[in-house]
């Protein structure tokens, strides 16, 4: 059958949800095979997951979302497997083919409408076709040309059992590529940050995700849309040309994207009142990320017993000392990088009642580091962590995916994680006044918030 042929019909049997003819074509694709590099090697690693698991970060996974005892959650999905680590110079072996036309079958996409059988599959709600395509390789996270994904699919369809199975994946995918990330990273490989092939969804200038797509349009000869350029930056931090506007509502970076907007005042206003208690005088707080001193300011309203402060831009750092954020005196400024500066405060054995991440340019696994280091010096029992959500804020599914990511790694840390919805009452986000010169918009007026409140798990949980 040629590969057109096979297409075809396959994307007419999910859309009539016709699993037998699924599998018979991708059966037939599996038995298609030619010679071809290193197909010994995935159909080995492939075993190796279903059999056990045994694989660091899939066990990671797993026991990560365990910990919330949840059914649903427990999928025999089998992820590609990674490439083989080859010695260099050396060629790979050729073997028969085991699973890539299969892969390439499960993958395709409609080159007009950019549609994938798994979406296809997502939107008439066939569950099981969704699986048996998940198997064979289909990408969770491709987008087809309206910038929708198999997730949104499944939403618009309210097959909500396809979204639970589709969200599931994406954060077994994400974590594990957040795994490998830091891998390669501890054995000096390049930084994921700069790897081309590591594409971010555009996200707030402060946040970050390791989402990664596949979209039907974009090529390798097209240009990037600015919408899709990674947002981290991880030379922010040497920008020279960081600046306030006049009015001091906008902090702009070297490239004319926005560090922090006067928009986003009444989503911190609702982060301060959370990481005070419901706005308890007294308490212990920690903000990393000064900004436009937004948070500090609600912060300070609600009388806090010692307020500590981590800024690493010497533009903000000299706006807080003109500002006299250094003459007040339950404020203890520390002018550095939060990756310098927590490791002083876990020396020193402070404990804080409240702490508060927003910073800009990082990357999810230094959102994910963070944690690491927050955990030290977050009051126990009741101390209370929050940050900007602004992860993959561009696509609700992304977003949902990687919240769930978030509440994956602090389970495995005894911390709770919940998603208060705020709604954002003023139309600020999404007027088009609210963006005039700034480079890149990093909210698309979505009047929902989802403001993470941690705690540490209770006892009894
Ligand atoms: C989005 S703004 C914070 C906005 C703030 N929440 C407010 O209410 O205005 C991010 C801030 O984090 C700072 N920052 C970026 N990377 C940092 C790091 N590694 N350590 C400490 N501060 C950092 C930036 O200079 C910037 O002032």
């Amino acid at each position: 059958m040629s590969a057109d042929t096979a297409t075809t019909n396959m994307m007419e049997a999910c859309s009539s949800g016709d699993l037998a003819a699924v599998l018979s074509i991708l059966d037939d694709a599996f038995d298609d095979g030619a010679d071809t590099p290193g197909g010994e090697y995935a159909a080995a690693t492939t075993a190796d997951h279903n059999d056990d698991g045994n694989d660091d970060a899939v066990d990671y996974v797993k026991n990560g979302i365990d910990d919330d005892d949840d059914d649903r959650l427990h999928l025999e999905r089998t992820l590609p497997p990674p490439p083989p680590p080859h010695p260099p110079n050396e060629k790979p072996p050729t073997t028969r083919l085991l699973g890539t036309r299969r892969h390439l079958l499960a993958s395709a996409q409609d080159a007009t409408t950019g549609l994938s059988p798994l979406m296809v599959a997502s939107r008439a709600g066939h569950i099981e076709i969704c699986r048996a395509l998940l198997n064979a390789g289909a990408p969770w996270n491709a987008l087809d040309r309206m910038g929708m994904c198999a997730g949104d699919h499944a939403v618009a369809g309210e097959w909500w059992d396809v979204v639970d199975l589709l969200v599931d994946v994406g954060t077994r995918s994400e974590l594990i590529l957040g795994a490998s990330i830091r891998l390669s990273r501890s054995i000096g490989g390049g930084s994921a940050r700069t790897d081309a092939d590591f594409d971010t969804t555009t996200s707030s200038g402060s946040e970050c995700t390791t989402m990664t797509t596949t979209t039907a349009s974009t090529t390798s000869t097209e240009a990037i849309p600015v919408s899709h350029e990674p947002s981290t930056k991880p030379s922010y931090l040497n920008h020279s040309n960081v600046r306030y506007d006049a009015s001091c509502t906008l902090l702009l970076d070297d490239d004319d994207d926005a560090v922090m907007m006067e928009w986003e005042r009444p989503i911190m206003e609702a982060h301060a009142s959370v990481l005070t208690h419901g706005g308890r005088r007294g308490m212990r707080v920690l903000n990393v990320g000064f900004g436009l001193g937004i948070v500090d300011a609600a912060l300070q309203a609600h009388g806090p017993s010692m307020h500590v402060i981590i800024e690493a831009h010497p533009t903000v750092h000299a706006k807080m000392i003109a500002d006299g954020w250094d003459k007040r005196d339950n404020v203890r400024i520390c002018y550095g990088r939060w990756q310098e500066e927590m490791p002083k405060l876990i020396a020193e054995g402070a404990k804080f009642d409240g702490i508060f991440y927003d910073t800009y340019g990082e990357h999810f696994t230094d959102l994910e580091d963070f944690h690491d280091a927050m955990s030290k010096v977050l009051d126990v029992p009741n101390g209370v962590y929050s940050f900007f959500n602004g992860l993959a804020p561009d696509n609700l599914f992304f977003h949902g995916v990687a919240c769930s990511c978030i509440k994956a790694q602090l389970s495995h840390m005894g911390l709770d994680a919940e998603f208060a919805q705020c709604e954002i009452s003023s139309n600020a986000a999404g007027a088009d006044e609210t963006w005039e010169g700034v480079r890149r918009r990093y909210w698309h007026g979505r009047s929902t918030y989802y403001l993470p409140v941690i705690t540490w798990k209770k006892k009894e949980d």
